[in-house]
């Protein structure tokens, strides 16, 4: 490779996901290149980055070095590391594996994006699957800094280890996980909450505002300094064990779509973009939220750039 901090590292997909991946991984000094398949989704980039380069506060310098193509060859043929972050369809991602098996140069990493698909089954046209990975990066990679990387063959220590580093130094936080299991970390606990939530909602306990005021204002407050593991341990176990006699009995465990999440979508409620979901919106407080989410974000991304 050449040298951690000027790697030439192929994205495919110039999606949501693939742009700001790309822009990340840039913006830390690498040479990258994107490819997709559709010529208007390239066409978009300058757009995206700048809005990304606005968000934090960046000159934009590191635009320059990204390249892109509709040809597959040329974006990774001298690639150190690809990061696939294509749409989430098992055949698609295994002929784009297939395809980077033929084609990239045989010490590269070569990393799938995928939300859900088993590692496995994206690397079976691999022939060393040593070189496949899971980079499970989080919507928009550009704010949020965590990437889960996953390992599924046993012998991926290594690819595992220069993947932190490179991930690292481009400026996400990145987790290892040991094993390749539906969900990884994040999204499993995600669910856990979003079960219960709608459980709480669909006995009539109380509305969707509520579960949603009684997270933003209470304990999710916190959840940004202090872990649920490291607030157990602050308080001591026996207060979990004791919490956990009396509560786990009571969660709901439902092993399937709940009724509640089906009928809504049945009877068309999808939420913000249909005007009724869980909740009911207007276009200005769907606006109102989705303005929210992006400032608090940034400002989160902007205050890390200034601590590091
Ligand atoms: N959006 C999220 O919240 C999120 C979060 C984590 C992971 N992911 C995963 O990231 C991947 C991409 O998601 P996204 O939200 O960026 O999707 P997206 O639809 O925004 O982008 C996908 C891009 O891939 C391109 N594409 C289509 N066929 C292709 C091919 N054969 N080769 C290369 N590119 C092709 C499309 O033109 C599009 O530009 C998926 O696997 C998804 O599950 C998404």
């Amino acid at each position: 490779m050449a040298g951690e901090n000027r790697l030439r590292i192929g994205v495919v997909g110039s999606g949501r996901m693939g742009s700001g991946i790309a822009y990340m991984l840039a913006q830390a000094g690498n040479a990258v290149s994107l490819f997709d398949t559709d010529p208007a989704s390239l066409e978009l980039l300058p757009e995206r980055f700048d809005s990304i380069a606005g968000l934090l506060g960046h000159d934009g310098a590191a635009l320059r070095r990204i390249n892109s193509s509709t040809d597959l060859a040329t974006i990774v043929q001298k690639a150190d590391m690809v990061v696939e972050a294509a749409p989430e369809k098992l055949e698609l991602k295994q002929s784009l594996f297939s395809q980077f098996d033929e084609l990239t140069p045989t010490h590269a990493i070569l990393a799938s994006n995928t939300s859900a698909i088993p590692i496995a089954s994206i690397a079976k046209p691999v022939r060393d699957k040593s070189r496949v990975i899971g980079t499970h990066f989080w919507n928009p990679p550009h704010l949020i800094r965590l990437v889960e990387v996953v390992q599924s063959d046993p012998d991926s220590g290594p690819v595992i280890a220069k993947a932190m580093a490179i991930l690292g130094g481009a400026g996400w936080t990145p987790v290892h996980l040991k094993r390749d299991i539906p969900g990884f970390v994040g999204n499993r606990m995600q669910h856990a909450l979003k079960r219960e939530a709608i459980a709480l909602v669909a006995a009539g306990v109380c509305d969707a505002e509520t579960v949603d005021t009684v997270v933003k204002m209470g304990f999710g407050g916190r959840l940004g300094v202090i872990g649920p593991l490291e607030q157990s341990d602050m308080l001591g176990l026996e207060l979990t064990q004791n919490i956990h006699n009396v509560l786990l009995p009571d969660l709901d465990v439902t092993p399937h779509t709940q009724d509640h999440l089906n009928n809504l979508i049945a009877e068309g409620k999808l939420g913000m973009k249909t005007g009724e979901g869980f909740r009911s919106w207007t276009e200005e407080q769907a606006d109102e939220v989705r303005n929210r989410l992006d400032n608090f974000l940034a400002e989160q991304a902007r205050k890390m750039a200034r601590n590091n």
